[in-house]
């Protein structure tokens, strides 16, 4: 009997490996024979560890699963018949799980089904199709398929990835890099870390098409270092890949090179930007550069470099495989495809959903997830990380799209929303915001390194019921400052959640004057 024990980093942290060893203990005190597969997550991470049984090729589900548990389970029959249903901890077909049935999803059609490092499970569900279409394609060619597909960067920005690989083909340079973003430094985010860690061939062979397309010979992944099983994982499958002939100097048999290196970053911030992750890819300091010159045409080592997210990288096998339009089917206006959003924070099923862009806030926060943890009201959600905007039950109705959030001053970013209930205080969130910026500032212009820390101070004031109005306008005319003068992302979009909490819930910094701390 096959039993599968997630390896993914949040069912770790719940006990996974406990379970995996009572599990192989108590199979072996009773003399059945048990295969454990440690497989990635499937993302419901409300019930990790969560445990599954293939019975006659069905997977059923058990969860969450403690190490106590085991012996009840083992008891009412899971490694020997599907009678270990009735348990209470069953949660019947993996398939039919609601969660999963109203997903679609392709980046993450494998992450939680396979064993993430076998080649062979990757092969025999689909993999390495992609990179066998893409040899046989003009690179020029590779490059129209994932500009037709219509995908757009994950990491936030929402830039089309085929044409920042056309800029990158189309630069003169004998030596040029794909590098994967893996810093993924966004509060509430995971998707990265759960394809790295459940589906690590994905990002291998995306990254493969990438160099054939752009006529690259060396990638590098820039993990944050935070992510020790994913860095793992990824090295493990790039070993594998390169003893399978799928990396290196004649990929697949093309006849082109292509090899790929983890690197680890050190737990900043800011080099999640592009261009202080070049810097510490370089080992220098973590230092934002001014753009122009971009990585496409001056990057890692000056040479033309495509930078991706992992998100972006690990969709280019499926758009290779079933082709652009395949992917460009989902989705609404320009945002097409799907993206993996990732519910986090005071929220009652918190995980991943890969879904088409176009669902709603409001169903994503009250259906999917299942409104707060604590089983107050929502008050408020924060979506694209800590810049992004926070929002108000009142625009529950805004559709998951680049564009939508952008009209309504809001980003998508990453895809991350965080939950928060009506105990929060909106003024200490925005006092947050600033004091963020504060720490992760690479300090290089003035409007982030002084306007943050000026920024939490005036906050502080508010809080304390200092000259309200005055201090108010001191902090929108700050946001205006960084948001217009900062060199990046950091310090110009610090604002976003500032003001943002300003604009909704202004009776927040009108309350009685209060504590900081
Ligand atoms: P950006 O808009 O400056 O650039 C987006 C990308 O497009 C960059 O890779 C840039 O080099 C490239 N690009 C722009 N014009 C191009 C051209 N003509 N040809 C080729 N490439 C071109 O945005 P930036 O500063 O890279 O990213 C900001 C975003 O990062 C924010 O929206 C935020 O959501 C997100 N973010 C994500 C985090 C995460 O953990 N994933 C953390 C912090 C921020
Ligand atoms: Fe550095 Fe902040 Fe300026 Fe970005 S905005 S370059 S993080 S000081």
């Amino acid at each position: 009997v096959t039993v599968y024990v997630p390896r993914d980093s949040a069912a770790v942290a719940c006990g996974a490996d406990a379970v995996a060893a009572a599990i192989r203990a108590a199979a072996e005190a009773r003399g059945i024979d048990v295969a454990i597969v440690r497989n990635g997550s499937h993302g419901m991470l409300w019930l990790e560890p969560m445990v599954e049984v293939a019975f006659h090729g069905v997977r059923h589900a058990y969860g969450p699963v403690g190490p106590a548990d085991v012996p009840s389970l083992i008891d009412a029959g899971l490694l020997t018949a599907v009678t270990g249903a009735h348990h209470p901890l069953a949660l019947g077909p993996t398939s039919s799980l609601d969660w999963l049935r109203r997903q679609t999803r392709l980046t993450f059609a494998r992450c939680g089904v396979t064993d993430p490092v076998s080649l062979d499970d990757y092969r025999a569900h689909g993999g390495y199709k992609g990179l066998e279409r893409a040899i046989g394609m003009a690179p020029l060619d590779i490059v129209a398929e994932v500009t037709a597909s219509g995908l757009r960067g994950r990491g936030g920005a929402g830039f089309p990835t085929g044409i920042k690989w056309k800029t990158v083909h189309d630069a003169a340079g004998a030596q040029k890099y794909i590098v994967c973003n893996a810093d993924e430094g966004d509060s509430g985010t995971f998707a990265d870390r759960m394809i790295m860690e459940g589906d690590p061939f994905v990002l291998v062979e995306g990254m493969t098409i990438a160099g054939l397309a752009v006529g690259a010979t060396r990638g590098y992944v820039y993990c944050r270092s935070e992510y020790p099983l994913a860095i793992a994982a990824m090295n493990e499958a790039i070993a594998v890949a390169r003893r399978a002939g799928l990396l290196g100097t004649d990929v697949a048999g093309s006849g082109r090179a292509f090899d790929l290196f983890v690197r680890s970053g050190a737990g900043a911030y800011v080099c999640g930007e592009e261009t202080s992750l070049l810097e510490s890819l370089e080992g220098k300091r973590g230092l934002v550069r001014a753009k122009p010159p971009l990585p496409a045409h001056k990057g890692l080592f000056g040479k033309p470099t495509v930078i991706n997210n992992v998100l972006s990288l690990a969709t280019v096998p499926f758009v290779l495989a079933e082709g652009a339009k395949a992917y460009a089917d989902y989705g609404m206006g320009r945002s097409r495809g799907t993206m993996p959003i990732q519910l986090a924070g005071n929220v009652r099923h918190g995980g991943l959903f890969e879904t088409a862009f176009g669902v709603s806030l409001g169903v994503l926060v009250d259906d999917i997830g299942g409104g707060t943890f604590s089983g107050r009201p929502v008050k408020a959600v924060q979506v694209g990380g800590p810049l992004g905007a926070y929002f108000p039950r009142a625009l529950f109705d805004t559709p998951f799209d680049y564009e939508a959030f952008a009209a309504r001053d809001g980003l998508i970013g990453h895809g991350g929303i965080v939950v928060f209930d009506d105990t929060a205080d909106m003024a200490r969130q925005a006092r947050f915001a600033f004091e963020f910026c504060a720490i992760e500032s690479c300090g290089k212009c003035t409007p982030c390194r002084i306007g943050s820390t000026r920024g939490k101070e005036t906050i502080d004031k508010v809080i304390a019921g200092i000259e309200v109005e005055k201090n108010l306008a001191i902090v929108r005319d700050l946001s205006n400052t960084m948001k217009l003068g900062s060199l990046c992302a950091l310090g110009g979009f610090t604002p976003y959640p500032v003001t943002s909490a300003l604009n909704h819930f202004p009776e927040d910094f009108h309350r009685s004057p209060r504590l900081v701390a």
